[in-house]
């Protein structure tokens, strides 16, 4: 299998936001879109990522669109199984309200939240042996780019989390590259440079993993319509991890199209 043949994902990151009748609206004209321009869920995978008290209200919403749309966490707890741990969510229990996708090491996440290596590790562990995916985040701050070093940074990133991840258990998860300067500030890495990283990680993830090859690698940043049909063109950008332009259902589908095209 080439990288340009690996089904494209497209992941709209809600962060914070909506409030709950704006998320219901966005649902409803997204499941519309989808009525009268289809996409195919063999050409692209699809997911949305809400705030965690209407993970269930929205996968319940999704389940009326014409095809399969994923619910994805956005978190997911360090701590396994259940016990007291007040303000937690575990695996297990994402599990058990029907949750089968999480986000894990979103650079909000690493640098809002202090959240190191190890705790993304042990969120990383739980989430995989519960048997979620893992769309993983990786990126370069702006700083760390300017001095040359972000090939290293981001293929550390991913050696970061081989010490817990099983052979087997690669092939549950998403790679998703996204450099910290280019989330949120209208600034996207241009198609050839964040083609440049992609080809490095999928190198990286070959050294590391027999699924290399097959794996998802996911781009994020200041996605629009307006640049989705260039970054998807790129061989080894698999999809898109979409903030801000996710929550407009319009942009949305036009991403998930620009992508699905590509099939
Ligand atoms: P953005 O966010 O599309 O608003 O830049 C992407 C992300 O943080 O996942």
């Amino acid at each position: 299998m080439s990288a340009s043949t690996i089904t494209p994902w497209v992941v709209g990151n809600w962060k914070m936001n909506p409030v709950k009748a704006d998320a219901l609206k966005l649902i409803q004209d997204f499941n519309s879109l989808l009525n009268n321009a289809p996409i195919a869920e063999e050409k692209c995978i699809l997911g949305i990522a809400p705030i965690s008290i209407a993970l269930t209200t929205i996968q319940s919403e999704l389940s009326t669109a014409n095809r399969k749309v994923h619910t994805v966490a956005q978190d997911v707890s360090r701590i396994s199984g259940t016990g007291a741990y007040t303000g937690e969510q575990s695996a297990e229990l994402l599990t058990d309200h029907g949750i089968q996708y999480v986000l894990i090491g979103h650079s909000e996440r690493r640098e809002i939240f202090a959240e190191n290596k190890d705790i993304l590790n042990a969120k990383i562990q739980n989430a995989l042996n519960a048997g979620l995916t893992v769309i993983y985040c990786v990126g370069e701050s702006l700083e760390q780019r300017e001095a040359g070093q972000a090939e290293a940074v981001v293929l550390q990133q991913i050696c970061d989390i081989a010490a817990v991840v099983q052979a087997e258990q690669w092939r549950n998860i998403v790679i998703a590259y996204e450099p910290i300067w280019a989330i949120g500030t209208g600034k996207t890495a241009s198609p050839q440079d964040a083609q440049a990283m992609h080809a490095q990680i999928r190198q990286g993830l070959n050294q590391i993993t027999g699924y290399g090859s097959t794996m998802a690698i996911l781009y994020g940043g200041s996605v629009k319509p307006e640049n989705a049909v260039e970054l998807a063109a790129c061989p080894d950008i698999n999809g898109a991890l979409v903030g801000g332009a996710s929550l407009n259902a319009e942009s949305f589908h036009q991403i998930a199209q620009a992508f699905a095209n590509t099939q």
